[in-house]
């Protein structure tokens, strides 16, 4: 990251790509590799999601789900070297992988005033930490600066035999078609990001690949594990 921008010579890798892509999983190993923190911009838009739903409000009434926002306490912080996220004082935990989160969230993420509250948070790990951020927009809108970025794909049927295995309902397909297709913040890869399409490819052939690509644009990490 630019070090006029951040005010700190703190870096950010940003992992984008469509559901099940691999990014959780490899973004994990990633920061463990680098000792960055590992920061999935996702649970916070889940987080609301699970929030409205449970507040009875439709996760489409955009203007139910901005009121919500503005009355509810989301803290994100970190607890050693793992990110926190809070809602009033609870961690959802589990409850975010739900199905009836995950038919819902995207519907709270096309709204453009949620996504500027939600950015700004996601940007203020930056002032505190290198770190590891994955999500569908880190390259392109939250840290458009940063050298380092990447999407990861892989093909639908991939995608959604990964997640049956983990024994998890989610329309991969609808939440893929509305969060490529909204007004603000598309899941897109940016230009300049390196496309990995892991449909066959292992976790630890992503990671090394990562790493490549990593080493080859002049990243040097001292703490590298
Ligand atoms: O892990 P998975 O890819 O299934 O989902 P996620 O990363 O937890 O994201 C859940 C949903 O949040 C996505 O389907 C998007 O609607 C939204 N999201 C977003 O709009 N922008 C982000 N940077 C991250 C997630
Ligand atoms: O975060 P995202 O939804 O993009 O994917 P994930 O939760 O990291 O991965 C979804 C599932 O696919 C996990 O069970 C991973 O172990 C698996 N996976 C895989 O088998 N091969 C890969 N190259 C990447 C992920």
């Amino acid at each position: 990251m630019n070090p006029d921008l951040t005010g700190n010579n703190n870096r950010v890798i940003a992992i984008d790509g469509p559901a099940a892509s691999g990014k959780s999983s490899v973004s994990e190993r990633l920061s463990r590799h680098l000792g960055f923190l590992h920061v999935n911009s996702g649970i916070m838009y889940r987080a609301l999601a699970w929030s409205v739903l449970r507040s009875g409000i439709h996760a489409e009434d955009a203007r139910a789900v901005i009121r919500h926002l503005g009355e509810i306490q989301m803290d994100c912080g970190i607890s050693g070297d793992k990110a926190t996220l809070t809602v009033d004082g609870i961690d959802p935990g589990s409850e975010l992988k739900s199905s009836e989160v995950n038919a819902g969230v995207s519907a709270v993420s096309q709204v453009a005033e949620v996504r500027d509250v939600l950015v700004a948070k996601q940007r203020e790990y930056l002032d505190v930490a290198d770190i590891v951020m994955e999500g569908r927009d880190i390259g392109s809108v939250v840290f458009p600066d940063t050298p380092y970025k990447f999407f990861i794909d892989a093909s639908i049927e991939i995608r959604a035999l990964r997640r049956s295995k983990e024994g998890i309902v989610d329309n991969l397909a609808a939440r893929d078609a509305i969060d490529s297709n909204r007004a603000v913040s598309p899941l897109v890869a940016a230009d300049d990001a390196v496309v990995i399409d892991t449909s066959d490819m292992t976790l630890e052939q992503v990671l090394a690949e990562i790493l490549d690509h990593l080493h080859q644009s002049g990243f040097n990490q001292l703490n590298e594990k």
